[in-house]
């Protein structure tokens, strides 16, 4: 009937509540691998190059639209104001979805391991067949709903609620994702009832009053654990697990040493090269890339940044939004970074704080040092030219520039540009007492001794 080169849409199911989540934050926020859940559901479609995708938005409902839209702009959010049930959330995509041609997916915003290939089968399955349910066989069916199947065609699908003892029998449950033509999928969802067991329009409704207009539906399978659906902050835990222990054989697979994966923990766009080492106790937030064979050793945090290859990073370093690291920079132990670039071959080896900065390359960064960058109102920033040595323990107090090939002395205070090639020194001079220092020791000494004595 259809061919899978059409044109396809999401429309992404994410206007419950999610109450025994137990939070204040709608359910479809809570991250999984740094990222929301709805953001999951939406990634889930990203290889179908989808021409729209529509998620449907209710319980806390502008935050969502917020993450949604911060994630893909083009994203369309529709309102179900009261929740109905799910054949009633598809129908409020009908406006996003007018003028469209082509097929629909309908996916849950709660349920983050849908696989592309699953969804491409999915959509292949639609040359033979009007609908298209995933299902799975369920080790424990519960609750699901039940796909009643005659050979390869899918009759209906029935709720738990709805069930005979016959049909709670059955184990290919439905994941509640399904495909159809768009506008199809709309007149058919425009016949659905609401007389059932839980008084709302079921989206499991559509196959059976398909077959009534002379319209065939199938089931595609996949296993049980694509559909895990996340309801409870137990859920939550057990689904971050499984997606980190996914994200360690993908890295490892990719080329990554890793002497304890277990305790490296990934987000769900970390983007590691081949030969790059990973000590133990790493965290990834989102936003991260590492060239080729970098090496990020134990205990270091890292958000929002990019390392340069064969860049070696801690043990204990901390590096945060924009922090731009080029190839065989070093940053050692305790060292800070966030909204800076540090140069080729730059090294802040040691106890420091660059924030709002330009390090350029090969300059060295002394122990200690710290861009003193915010003024507790505005930030300013640091620049530092290339093959510069900065004296450990300088406040760099910025808006500041270092020349290049210029050095500022141990413990200055520099507070203006220092201009190529020059040394600065802010700090009060040294005098030396001739003998005063042993003259001292002496007398503390015999004032010690003096209350022994008493
Ligand atoms: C649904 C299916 C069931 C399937 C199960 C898989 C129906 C009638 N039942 O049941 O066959 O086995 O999922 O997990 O479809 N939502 C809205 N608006 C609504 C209602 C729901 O946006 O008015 C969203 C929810 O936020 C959730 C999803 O749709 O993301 C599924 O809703 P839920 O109430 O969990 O459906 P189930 O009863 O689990
Ligand atoms: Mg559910």
């Amino acid at each position: 009937m259809q061919s899978d080169e059409r044109p396809c849409a999401l429309v992404i199911l994410a206007a419950g509540q999610g109450t025994r989540m137990n939070s204040d934050l709608p359910k479809v926020l809570h991250p999984l691998g740094g990222a929301p859940l709805v953001v999951h559901a939406m990634d889930a479609g990203a290889a179908l190059a989808a021409e729209r995708t529509v998620v449907v938005v209710g319980h806390g409902g502008a935050l969502v639209e917020k993450a949604v839209r911060a994630h893909d702009e083009d994203a369309i959010c529709v309102t179900q104001s009261e929740q109905l049930g799910t054949g009633h959330a598809v129908l409020q995509a009908a406006p996003a979805l007018d003028g469209f041609e082509g097929d629909v997916i309908v996916l849950y915003g709660d349920t983050p391991f849908i696989c592309e290939d699953t969804l491409a089968r999915m959509l292949a399955a639609r040359a033979d067949h009007d609908i298209v349910v995933l299902g799975f066989e369920a080790a424990e069916p519960g609750r699901y709903g039940r796909l009643v199947m005659e050979g390869d065609r899918l009759a209906r699908i029935v709720e738990a609620k709805d069930a005979t003892p016959d049909e709670l029998a059955i184990t290919l449950c439905n994941s509640g994702l399904m495909a159809a033509d768009a506008t199809t999928l709309i007149a058919l969802l425009a016949k659905v009832g609401n007389d059932n067991a839980s008084g709302e329009y079921y989206l499991t409704d559509v196959p059976a009053i398909a077959a009534t207009k002379g319209l065939t539906a199938t089931a595609v399978t996949c296993d049980e654990a694509e559909t895990l659906g996340i309801n409870t902050r137990a859920e939550l835990a057990g689904a971050e697990a499984l997606f980190q222990r996914r994200k360690r054989a993908e890295v490892l697979d990719g080329g990554v040493t890793m002497t304890a994966p277990d305790t490296v923990f990934f987000a769900y766009d970390s983007w590691i090269g081949r030969d790059v080492v990973i000590e133990p106790h790493v965290v990834f937030g989102p936003g991260v890339t590492v060239e080729n064979e970098a090496t990020i050793r134990a205990f270091s945090h890292l958000e929002g940044c990019h390392l340069g290859a064969r860049t070696i990073v801690g043990p204990y370093a901390r590096l945060r939004p924009g922090a731009e690291l080029g190839n065989d920079a070093r940053i050692g132990n305790f060292v800070e970074v966030k909204a800076a670039e540090i140069g080729e071959g730059a090294k802040v080896n040691h106890l420091s704080y660059i924030g709002d900065a330009e390090i350029g390359e090969g300059s060295n960064i002394g122990a200690g040092t710290i861009t003193c960058n915010y003024d507790g109102v505005f930030k300013h920033r640091t620049t530092v030219g290339r093959d510069v040595f900065i004296g450990s323990n300088t406040m760099l107090v910025a808006p500041v520039t270092v020349g290049n090939g210029a050095m500022t002395g141990s413990g200055s205070v520099i507070t203006r540009d220092v201009p190529a090639g020059d040394m600065a020194l802010g700090r009060a001079k040294q005098v030396n007492k001739t003998g005063l220092g042993a003259r001292l020791m002496a007398r503390l000494r015999a004032m010690k001794a003096e209350k022994k004595g008493q």
